[in-house]
């Protein structure tokens, strides 16, 4: 079948490079892409956001599969305007999609099928905010409720620093994603990512992951989309993951089936890993980038059947095999990222830094006069498999130290956590 990958950053990338493999695939195309992508997929120019331009190329191609990689078409509705259309499609409806999109739908959810997860309020005014604040004290969790595109939440260490989070979301700095604000109990423990395959009513457990969200070395500065990965998550022992799944994932999937929203897709499940066990953050309903790396670079099943079984309901029918190795990413970004950056900067050396343990997946690039230039803000995921962290590790930064570009910067210190963990086992 030809399939049409729906995004362009690294975990699009990443997904093509698997999906490539798949004796099911015919032709790829993925809309937008990027440079790196151009030898697995044709590109094509579409405007997302126009569902009927995408079922109109999708008929014009005979596109038998429509892979949405980001939440934002998803959260639209992309895939039920499909389904309509007669196209299957990989990830969950709008009405599911809430999981990601509203963070009150996935707390009240939590609250009717006791999924454990950090004690809230919801408010849509500041003063009974400020009062619940004063009430909990910090440390204490600040929301933005819609999508913020990761912005949105301030982990605020002083009432002080919570009380500014609150004044900055209601004087409209998230607009329409800033109308609510959910305000959490402080979770204390180490943070991992689990992600399961659902096809509304089975779950198949893929793999665990941690990311670094903070830009800089240590885990400091901002927030970012993550700066690097590794999977498997060493805190996410076999006693954690079948926990996750039994008190967290699977009442998660059963009771989205009986409320009528079955769930379809990859969910995600962000966990802290407390002295309690597993914890609920939050859920994303689609791969994490750069998480997806990780997982594709240990994937040994055929991700294509195993995506076509969520969508066709038959993930009980299924298994997925993993590499016993360890898989790492960093992230090269331009300079400024997560602030102002450069675009159009000229990157060399990518073919000298692969090997077969190396995979360099682009997330923001473009070809210009045959030259591949930096074209967003995290620009290439740099991913390595290794016998553990330690040699994936080396083998992700000896591949960086090949890549000749001056603009660009990464963490010298992704998977230190692990790497620690390592050394003292
Ligand atoms: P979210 O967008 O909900 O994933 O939140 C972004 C980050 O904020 C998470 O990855 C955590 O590091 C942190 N965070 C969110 N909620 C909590 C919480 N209740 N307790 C502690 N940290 C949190
Ligand atoms: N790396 C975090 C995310 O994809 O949400």
């Amino acid at each position: 079948m030809n399939i049409l990958i729906i995004g362009g950053g690294g975990r699009e990338h990443s997904l093509a490079w698997a999906i490539a493999k798949s004796p099911l695939a015919d032709k790829l195309y993925c809309a937008p892409g990027n440079a790196g992508m151009e030898s697995l997929a044709e590109r094509v120019r579409l405007d997302i956001a126009d569902h009927g331009a995408v079922i109109g190329f999708c008929r014009e191609k005979d596109i038998g599969y429509v892979v949405i990689g980001p939440e934002a078409p998803l959260v639209a509705g992309l895939a039920d305007d499909l389904d309509k259309a007669g196209i299957e499609s990989f990830g969950p409806g709008k009405a599911a999609a809430q999981l990601e999109g509203s963070k009150a739908f996935t707390k009240e959810l939590c609250d009717r099928h006791n999924i454990p997860t950090a004690a809230y309020g919801r408010f849509d005014r500041l003063a009974p905010a400020a009062d619940y604040v004063r009430r909990m004290g910090a440390p204490i969790v600040i929301k933005a409720d819609g999508l913020a595109a990761g912005k949105g939440v301030t982990v605020a260490m002083s009432e002080a620093e919570a009380m500014a989070a609150l004044e900055e979301i209601f004087a409209g700095r998230f607009g329409a994603a800033g109308a609510e604000v959910v305000i959490e109990e402080f979770l204390d423990g180490e943070e991992a990512s689990f992600f399961a395959l659902v096809d509304g009513r089975h779950v198949l457990a893929l793999a665990t992951a941690q990311d670094h969200k903070r830009v800089g070395d240590g885990d400091t500065g901002p927030n970012t989309g993550g700066m690097g990965a590794y999977s498997p998550a060493p805190v996410m022992s076999d006693e954690m993951c079948r926990r996750t799944l039994a008190e967290i994932v699977q009442p998660t999937v059963d009771g989205m089936a009986k409320e009528g929203i079955p769930y379809r897709g990859v969910l995600y499940a962000g966990l802290m890993i407390g002295a309690e066990g597993p914890k609920l953050i939050e859920y994303n309903v689609r791969f994490g980038d750069p998480e997806c790396q990780v997982l594709m670079m240990r994937l040994k099943s055929d991700i294509l059947e195993l995506m076509l079984a969520a969508s066709r309901g038959t993930l009980d029918q299924v298994s997925a095999l993993w590499r016993d190795e360890v898989a790492l990413t960093v992230v090269m970004a331009a300079a400024g990222y997560p602030g102002d950056y450069e675009k159009g900067s000229r990157i060399l050396g990518l073919e000298a830094a692969e090997n077969e343990a190396v995979t360099v997946f682009h997330a923001g690039t473009e070809r210009r006069a045959g030259d591949i230039v930096a074209s967003g803000g995290r620009v290439l995921n740099v991913t390595a498999r290794g016998t553990n962290v330690e040699e994936a590790r080396a083998r992700a930064y000896a591949a960086i130290d090949r890549i000749d570009w001056p603009q660009g910067f990464c963490r010298r210190d992704i998977g230190w956590r692990a790497l620690d963990r390592e050394k003292t086992a």
